[in-house]
């Protein structure tokens, strides 16, 4: 789903020329760098967030904190206080590795403001050991005369780009077919995302799950031959949803430094490899996804298109590597964007479903040929497939 951006910036942006100014990275942060630096440095052992009430909702991937009491929960654990958390480097560290393995974790229960989750998946980037120039991803666009700032995409089924630009969700001939939706935050980015947290904050009585796909079981799941010709290649990715909206609503050009400053340029374009090494878990996955890449670089078009499509049915086609989350008021999701795809069902016949999602920028994608998959690694802890 393409975001509708909004945000936390003090000055309201009130023109289209002012909605275009560049956004300064060192603005971002608003979490003690210091202290989380000091916490990612530490040797402390990572606390054991397995210690609370949660359960596994898959082999592969999620991961779910619940109340006690829960029919889910069998084990007497005591709840995780998410708000506590959130004030605790330790434990987020020890969230930002459960993220990483699991791919996406789930609270309940969970208030959570949009300075909150810009906060977090922040801190989660840092500890985790994310570069100094990587802020939170500041969108490419903004409604002209949109009052917040630009770091928190407004997620909405009813509208594109600002309320005054209505979705049609009346006609099923319109509605977007869900398997084409399946993408990795902002991959069109030279630097593209590592943490994301969404909430949706008018839920639906039924419908508008979310559902996620594991990368590394998505690598997992194809021959050595393939996983062998895959990890030769480079794919380019393209925000091609933006362009068109630009075109569209006469967006004049895009922001130039999106919360990195190799994030610039008019394209939104970059080249990442077919298959990166995640730095956090070293486990490998498939990085290439339905929504934004566009082609292989050194294959011709015609192999391309027919690699991608293979590609990109392995994932939508797969139930077996997705996690499905049904929303409930005052849920947070958390995930990986490095290990990860993600796309919302469009099942909702005139009923509105809205949140708000931050984002935190990672590294430059990266393939280290001696890395491992995620099967082999654990394997070799004595975890039975
Ligand atoms: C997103 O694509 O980041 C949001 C997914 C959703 O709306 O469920």
């Amino acid at each position: 789903m393409i975001p509708v951006m909004s945000a936390q910036r003090a000055t309201p942006t009130t023109s289209p020329t002012n909605t275009m100014a560049p956004a300064a990275i060192n603005e971002t942060p608003r979490v003690d760098i210091t202290a989380l630096k000091a916490a990612a440095a530490s040797d402390a052992p990572v606390v054991d967030l397995r210690k609370y009430a949660h359960f596994d909702n898959t082999p592969g991937i999620g991961t779910e904190f619940r109340a006690p009491g829960d029919y889910r929960d069998k084990s007497g654990k005591p709840a995780v206080s998410f708000r506590d958390m959130l004030d605790d480097p330790a434990s987020l560290r020890a969230l930002g590795k459960l993220v990483s393995e699991r791919g996406v974790v789930f609270f309940r229960n969970t208030e959570i403001s949009t300075e909150e989750q810009l906060k977090l998946v922040h801190a989660l980037g840092v500890l985790g050991g994310k570069p100094d120039t990587s802020g939170l991803h500041v969108n490419p666009c903004t409604p002209p005369g949109q009052k917040e700032g630009d770091e928190v995409a407004r997620i909405s089924n009813s509208y594109v780009f600002g309320p005054q630009f209505k979705r049609d969700q009346s006609s099923i001939l319109l509605r977007r077919v869900g398997k084409m939706g399946w993408h990795s935050d902002v991959t069109y980015e030279p630097v593209p995302a590592d943490y994301a947290c969404l909430t949706i904050r008018t839920v639906p009585e039924t419908g508008g799950d979310t559902l996620w796909a594991s990368a590394y079981e998505a690598y997992d799941r194809l021959s050595p031959p393939m996983r062998k010709f895959l990890e030769g290649l480079t794919a380019l990715h393209k925000g091609l949803g933006f362009i068109q909206i630009a075109q569209k609503f006469g967006i004049p050009e895009f922001r130039e430094n999106r919360g990195s400053p190799e994030n610039v340029g008019q394209a939104l374009e970059a080249v990442h490899p077919v298959i990166r090494t995640h730095p956090l878990t070293g486990w490998k996955g498939l990085f290439v996804n339905r929504e934004f890449t566009q082609r292989i670089v050194e294959l011709t078009p015609h192999e391309s298109d027919e690699l991608l499509q293979f590609l990109f049915d392995h994932v939508a086609d797969n139930q077996d590597i997705q996690v499905r989350f049904k929303w409930e008021p005052n849920s947070v999701a958390i995930w990986d964007n490095r290990c990860t795809f993600h796309t919302a069902t469009f099942d909702l016949d005139n009923v509105v479903r809205e949140g708000t999602r931050g984002l935190s920028l990672g590294e430059k994608p990266f393939l280290d040929p001696n890395s491992v998959s995620r099967r082999e690694a654990l394997e070799k802890q004595g975890v039975k497939f």
